[in-house]
């Protein structure tokens, strides 16, 4: 996909409706886009009936537009006493509006106003890829999908109920209509979807005839004679049996409990397990971690992912505070400095090349730098004003609460052994006594995984990292975090966290003079000067065990069930031990890949729509390295 989004430009025709200078067509009838949106999208698919009654029903659309459709779609849901448990919408978007462009267009609509309002609260940034958003209490999810349809609609996965096909007249705009995104729609179909739009036009007729849709036209809406009804009479793929919603999740680490929260949400049972005596004592034990993504000029699965898992993890920061679980976190901003010319000058490349929304991202000079950090600095680089740090204990245990009862906690219990039987995984510790059983295990247990036979085929590997704690007086400089090869914090209950050092397989737990001396050069050399005050002997600090991937990508999926397999090889087509799931690999990134990681899961376990798109998904496939040994090497923090 695109690494730009460019948005819509508000605009209206002589007569006031809203329209597309992009493309020369307006996005709503003359006789109102709700009864548009209520005749047309919802009767033609036999919509409120059809969702009666169900566990979940997806939606699929071509063109959000003003959301206009969806919004309709979820106050006529709201409105059923007969709906679906969840309702889970999914739209494609190449140009989204603007905030307050969508605020000046929705007025038009005041009987959807408390829906709206709600919309706009959570509007991404104008940013390619999924933006997955949660409304009544997580029962509506809307995936946002920023980018041309043509190239989003292959990279969604999910089970289509219903399609709405909303993207301007197929004059204007023959691409929204074309076989490829035809092809896309039967293949997202589930057997029986539906199909409404209001254009009868013969190609898309015959287009849609040809992918497997029967399609009838019906009397039309508004100036329209005619709209189109359609079914999906094709080889729909069968919906995969729901798991029995019960997990073991090894690990209360970010990873294991980012996961649990995910499953309680959707009404899982977990039980969490970890040899700690409570949350966050492992890897993710750091009064202080960096939290922002990592753009590329290529805008590569690395870039795409942290993007992701940044914005999706803010919402998730969001959400946990407005449950009455909120996470220790600041979004004070995140300086990335270049490390010398060069490389500044390849940050402001990926800025010019993608243009990103200068409240996610922007270039800064070296006196902006410095003014930012409140300490002088030598380079300019990267500002992200929405990145910060958050300290991970209190993520983990403000994912483990927010679970309630659904999640239960077994704490200071090592898990010695796994051992399936009766369909169900049993966690048995050192002395042969069982500690919980379920027929889904997760295991995230950071470095721990390595003690599984089951999952040998994971390359994880330890990487020992010593962060030092500095004496800081409060709202003293920097209040931002500034990064250049090794990460500085603002000041957390008095100290400053200064990182962290990086030694692959490297297992001892002690504190080093040594390494508290490398990340004293390390801020030297963020913060020229800053160190010389700090005194080596005594220096506190904290030791950590990475579990690092040799890909820097994590690990999340079902574990393999064979060590090898042909370089051809579908990954699909890789057979998988029954139940088991790993959410590993974190590597220096923990907390961007934490909180989307365990949607992910969460929902792939739960059948739903993946918040990801799927080349994405398969990049973190645990199952990859069968097809592609993993290189050696593994990187630190910046
Ligand atoms: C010094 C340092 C600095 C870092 N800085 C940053 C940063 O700035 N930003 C960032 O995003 N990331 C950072 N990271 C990386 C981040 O902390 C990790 O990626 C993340 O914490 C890994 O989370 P996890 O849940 O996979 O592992 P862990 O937090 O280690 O959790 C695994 C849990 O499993 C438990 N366990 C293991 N084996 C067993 C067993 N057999 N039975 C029961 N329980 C078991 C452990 O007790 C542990 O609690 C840093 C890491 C280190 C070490
Ligand atoms: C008629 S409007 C949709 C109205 C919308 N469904 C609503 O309820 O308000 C068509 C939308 O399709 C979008 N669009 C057009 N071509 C596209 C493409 N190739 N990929 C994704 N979106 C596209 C346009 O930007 C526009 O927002």
């Amino acid at each position: 996909m695109h690494a730009t989004i460019t948005p819509a430009t508000l605009a209206f025709d002589p007569d006031g409706h809203p329209y597309s200078p992009f493309f020369d067509d307006v996005y709503h009838t003359t006789s109102g886009g709700l009864g548009q949106a209520q005749q047309v999208f919802l009767v033609c698919n036999g919509l409120p009936s059809r969702w009666a009654g169900r566990a979940a029903f997806t939606i699929v659309e071509t063109g959000f537009g003003l959301g206009l459709n969806f919004l309709a779609t979820w106050a006529a849901w709201r409105a059923d006493p007969a709906r679906s448990r969840r309702l889970h919408f999914i739209s494609i978007e190449k140009h989204p509006f603007r905030v307050d462009d969508l605020a000046r267009l929705q007025a038009a609509w005041p009987e959807l106003a408390e829906l709206s309002a709600g919309l706009r609260r959570q509007w991404p940034a104008l940013l390619p890829g999924v933006h997955r958003l949660g409304f009544d209490d997580g029962r509506v999810t809307l995936d946002l999908v920023f980018g041309d349809a043509v190239q989003a609609l292959p990279l969604v996965e999910a089970r289509a109920d219903a399609f709405y096909l909303d993207g301007f007249s197929p004059a204007c705009n023959p691409d929204m209509w074309s076989p490829a995104v035809f092809a896309q729609l039967a293949r997202l179909a589930a057997p029986g979807a539906s199909l409404a739009t209001w254009s009868v036009a013969g190609e898309v007729r015959r287009g849609l005839q040809a992918v497997g849709f029967a399609v009838e036209r019906r009397p039309g809406f508004g100036g329209k004679r005619q709209m189109l009804a359609g079914r999906f009479e094709g080889a729909a793929r069968s919906p995969e049996a729901p798991a029995e919603r019960r997990a073991l999740v090894i690990g209360a680490g970010v990873a294991g409990s980012s996961v649990a929260e995910r499953l309680a949400a959707r009404g899982w049972q977990v039980v969490v397990v970890d040899e700690a005596d409570g949350p966050g004592q492992g890897a993710s034990g750091n009064k202080a971690g960096v939290f922002r993504p990592l753009p590329s000029l290529d805008d590569n699965r690395l870039a795409r992912i942290t993007r992701a898992g940044f914005l999706y993890g803010l919402r998730h920061l969001e959400h946990l505070a407005r449950v009455g679980h909120p996470v220790r976190w600041s979004p004070c901003g995140v300086l990335h400095l270049g490390r010398d010319a060069k490389q500044e000058g390849k940050m402001r490349a990926v800025v010019d090349a993608h243009q990103p929304p200068a409240d996610y991202l922007r270039v800064v000079g070296q006196e902006e730098a410095g003014q930012l950090a409140g300490w002088p600095v030598a380079a300019g680089g990267w500002w992200f004003p929405g990145g910060g740090w958050i300290q991970p204990p209190t993520l983990c245990a403000a994912n483990l609460a927010a679970g309630g009862e659904a999640i239960r906690t077994r704490f200071g219990q090592r898990l010695a052994r796994l051992e399936r039987g009766d369909g169900e995984w049993v966690a048995f510790d050192a002395a042969g006594a069982e500690i919980a059983r379920a027929p889904v295990a997760i295991l995230a247990n950071g470095v721990g995984i390595r003690a599984l036979p089951q999952a040998a085929t994971l390359p994880v590997r330890p990487a020992r990292g010593q962060v030092s704690h500095l004496p800081a007086e409060p709202a003293s400089a920097p209040r931002v975090v500034v990064c250049r090869l090794g990460y500085v914090s603002p000041e957390v209950d008095g100290l400053r966290c200064a990182g962290a050092t990086f030694v692959a397989d490297d297992e001892a737990t002690e504190l080093r003079e040594a390494e508290h001396r490398e990340n004293l050069d390390k801020l030297d050399f963020i913060l020229p000067g800053f160190a010389a005050p700090f005194d080596l002997a005594g220096l506190a600090g904290r030791v950590g065990f990475r579990p690092a991937s040799p890909d820097r990508l994590p690990m999340i999926g079902a574990v393999p069930a064979v060590a090898q397999a042909g370089r051809d090889t579908p990954l699909v087509d890789i057979p998988r031990q029954p139940g088991l799931y790993a959410v590993s690999g974190f590597g220096a990134r923990g907390l961007v890949w934490a909180s989307l990681a365990g949607e992910l899961l969460a929902s792939r376990l739960s059948g739903e729509p993946l918040p990801l798109e799927r080349d994405l998904v398969d990049a973190m496939d645990p199952a990859r390295y069968l097809l592609k040994p993993p290189r050696p090497g593994a990187g630190g923090e910046e």
